[in-house]
């Protein structure tokens, strides 16, 4: 049984509609990620589950028990912002165990809680810092360590790790995953960043002008967008109209009546001249052979970025960034190997 459920979510400001009879469900012990453009209505629909937006139609529930009308503190839901917001005149120790407190929570179990918290983030030597004293990274340790002491259902982050730089990121990213599965806890993430969606979550859910455009496991939705809004937020697809690829791969008659969409890492790229071994009787594959010219090579870390102009068009192709294979530049002429198989059909 799903233990979050939030069905037909309606929510306008002034008359403008925010979400659009909303509706997703998120598993007990499950880390789901709501991932979309700016203004699509993330942040609201976390506030409506948190309580502090009262939606204008529809229904919450958390294990089986509508909490649609329940004030905030009612519903044992935790929510970590992207702002830390923590209190600056509070040491960690005290900052975490403020809401322990409030729930007049006190004394040795009180104590145990905060400081295996601490444990947790790995804030141990940090106790009696205040918050000024510490990294980022540590202030969002803090701020989550303060929500999860509370040991809430279901816990709501708000595009927790924007403030920091890519490597303290990544470090919390795996951080969060740990926390989250070591403690079993629900947890409902937003953010703006593809890569982080992909690389911790169960769920991802794309939303776009607040409906969910496509839910499913990391590597499904990846793998197989189900729409060109899909295909185009969640990275460098090459999604092309049903006439600029039939044009591409001069296929007039292939089937399909949406765009296509095909990912730059699965395209190879040759040198002009190169025998053209993939086709079918080569590795028994089908697929087509394009040519055209380098336009750009951008070289991101492990990764060789081309945009190659075949005739109106500009492909982008991904190739590992290995020693051994050879680095097209300038205007280059090339040979493109598009698999038939990797093209996917649109609606
Ligand atoms: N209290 C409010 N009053 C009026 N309009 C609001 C209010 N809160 C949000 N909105 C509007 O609702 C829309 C969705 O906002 P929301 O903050 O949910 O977007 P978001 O998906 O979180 O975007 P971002 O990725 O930029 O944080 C926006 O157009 C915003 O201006
Ligand atoms: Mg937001």
């Amino acid at each position: 049984m799903s233990y979050v459920v939030i069905k037909d979510i309606v929510k306008s400001f002034n008359g403008a509609p925010v979400l659009d009879s909303l509706s997703l469900t998120v598993n007990r012990g499950e880390m789901a990620t709501l991932l979309g453009p700016s203004g699509c209505g993330k942040t609201t629909l976390l506030r409506c589950v948190a309580g502090l937006t009262p939606p204008d139609r529809g229904l919450i529930s958390i294990d089986g028990k509508d909490i649609t009308g329940l004030a905030p503190r009612q519903r044992e839901v935790g929510m970590v912002f992207q702002a830390y917001a923590l209190f600056p005149n509070m040491t960690v120790y005290h900052n975490i165990a403020f809401g322990l407190k409030m729930k007049r929570l006190a004394g040795k179990e009180m104590e145990n809680r905060v400081r295996n918290m601490i444990e947790l983030v790995d804030l141990a030597g940090k106790e009696h810092s205040y918050p000024a004293e510490l990294s980022g990274g540590q202030q969002q340790r803090v701020a989550l360590a303060r929500s999860l002491v509370l040991e809430p259902k279901v816990l709501l982050l708000d595009e927790p790790l924007n403030a920091l730089d890519a490597k303290i990121r990544k470090n919390l990213q795996a951080e969060l995953r740990r926390i989250q599965k070591g403690l079993n806890i629900t947890m409902i993430m937003v953010t703006h960043d593809q890569e982080e969606a992909f690389g911790i979550s169960d769920t991802v859910y794309i939303i776009n002008k607040g409906r969910v455009e496509q839910a499913g496991g990391p590597g499904e939705v990846y793998a197989a967008p189900a729409s060109r809004f899909v295909a185009e937020f969640i990275g460098n697809y090459n999604v092309m109209a049903p006439d600029e690829f039939r044009r591409l791969v001069r296929a007039e008659n292939l089937a399909g009546g949406g765009s296509f969409a095909v990912r730059p890492e699965v395209i190879k790229i040759l040198p002009a001249g190169a025998v053209e071994t993939f086709k079918a009787g080569g590795n028994g594959k089908d697929g087509w052979y394009v040519e055209g010219k380098i336009d750009n090579l951008t070289v991101k870390g492990n990764c060789l970025c081309y945009r190659v102009k075949c005739g109106d068009l500009l492909i982008n192709v991904d190739q590992l960034n290995d020693r051994e294979l050879r680095r097209f530049d300038g205007e280059t002429p090339v040979k493109l190997w598009i698999p038939r198989e990797e093209c996917i059909s649109l609606n």
